[in-house]
């Protein structure tokens, strides 16, 4: 299917020329994981393709983790350099860092989720409730995240930073 091939390269590629602007790879990152929660509940749902749960598994093995260390280990520190009382960045950070932790668990369980899941078959209730939540919790945490930390980077990031954010996206790809 055509539509599902687009989808499925949308997941699992980002230009590198997109980490020349780190905050539009990060977005452009979010609007991969948007994609990726649809197609969790699609899986729940039993709608799911084999060529999507592979494409899942393989984002989640991979891209996931990377984003969620772009943030800790790149983002997060410069916004704690930079950002003022104003901003009340640590409550923001820690709510995300919570996120995370959260996702990376769940993570876990999903990924043995999705290598037992065959297109077409059904999902007993608690694997299908599982995927929900994972698709839910994804969601959430992008609306704070578009919504919020976003926008506060792009006012309070200097020149320096992004290309020292650039850099460090770069680093962890090994580009
Ligand atoms: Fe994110
Ligand atoms: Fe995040």
């Amino acid at each position: 299917m055509i539509a599902s091939d687009k989808t499925m390269s949308y997941i699992n590629d980002l230009p590198a020329r997109l980490l020349d602007s780190p905050l539009d790879f990060i977005y452009a990152d979010h609007l991969r994981q948007r994609v990726v929660a649809q197609l969790l509940h699609k899986v729940a749902e039993g709608r799911g393709s084999q060529e999507e749960i592979e494409n899942l598994r393989q984002y989640l093995s991979h891209n996931f983790a990377l984003h969620i260390a772009d943030e800790e280990h790149g983002l997060f520190p410069l916004l704690r350099e930079r950002c003022t009382q104003e901003d009340n960045i640590e409550k923001l950070l820690d709510r995300l860092g919570r996120d995370h932790k959260g996702d990376e668990s769940m993570n876990d369980h999903v990924l043995k989720d999705l290598s037992q899941a065959v297109s077409g078959g059904e999902l007993d209730d608690e694997t299908q409730k599982r995927l929900h939540k994972f698709a839910d919790h994804i969601k959430q945490h992008l609306v704070l995240e578009n919504g919020v930390l976003l926008p506060i980077a792009r006012v309070r990031l200097e020149e320096a930073d992004l290309r020292n954010l650039s850099k460090n996206l770069r680093r962890r790809r090994a580009l």
